[in-house]
């Protein structure tokens, strides 16, 4: 696919439909994950794909403690903090699928990455290692999810001292193709020579 189609039509899927992911896929969105730039040319990433059904239930669900909230006064309460309403519409979409979208997708994937503990970074700087997780191609979906509270996750998995988790990204095949994301308007954020 040609690289700015790929862009265009990349959206965020909590739901997918029953096929399995080739193993052949999984390695070569990973390898080209490998291949984003990353500061000082530290690929400190690892990852762990939760396959066994069984482990993958324990962690989401005991040790990352993921709920769905389906609850609508819980979902209003909640969206009730943000002012903007594609905000609150992103909460009322993602909410009821938090743990569902985990335990359902084909394959889960938790990506590591070295850093000292993220309490002690004091600089946008010292986030390097972050920016450049983020991936999917190849007719492959997911949510990019960002554990508010890792430490009982990085225990299940025997994550080591040093490594902290950035990501838990279920994908596999939408249930349903996904529409294109509503264009920004550019001309409201582009500055020549200053703001
Ligand atoms: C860093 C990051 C963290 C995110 N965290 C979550 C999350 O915890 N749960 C979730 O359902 N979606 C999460 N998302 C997905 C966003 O809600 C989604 O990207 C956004 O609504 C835009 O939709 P789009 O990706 O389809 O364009 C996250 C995305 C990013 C990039």
């Amino acid at each position: 696919m040609e690289f700015g189609e790929v862009v265009r039509s990349r959206r965020t899927t909590r739901e997918f439909d029953g096929r399995a992911v080739p193993e052949a896929a999984v390695r070569r969105a990973l390898e080209a994950g490998l291949r984003a730039p990353c500061n000082a040319h530290l690929k400190s990433w690892q990852f762990v794909l939760l396959r066994d059904r069984d482990q993958r239930r324990r962690v989401v669900v005991a040790a990352l403690k993921a709920r769905d909230v389906t609850d609508p006064a819980e979902i209003e309460r909640f969206v009730a903090r943000f002012a903007d309403e594609e905000l609150k519409a992103v909460y009322r979409r993602s909410l009821p699928l938090q743990q569902a979208m985990m335990l359902a997708a084909p394959e889960l994937l938790v990506v590591c990455y070295k850093l000292k503990p993220l309490a002690e970074c004091r600089t946008l700087f010292e986030l390097n290692p972050l920016a450049s997780v983020w991936m999917c191609d190849q007719g492959l979906f997911g949510c990019t999810y960002t554990p508010y509270d890792a430490a009982g996750l990085k225990e299940a998995l025997r994550v080591p001292a040093g490594y902290e988790i950035a990501a838990v990204i279920p994908f596999g095949f939408p249930k349903a193709p996904p529409t294109e994301a509503e264009r920004e308007d550019l001309d409201a954020r582009f500055h020549v020579d200053a703001w």
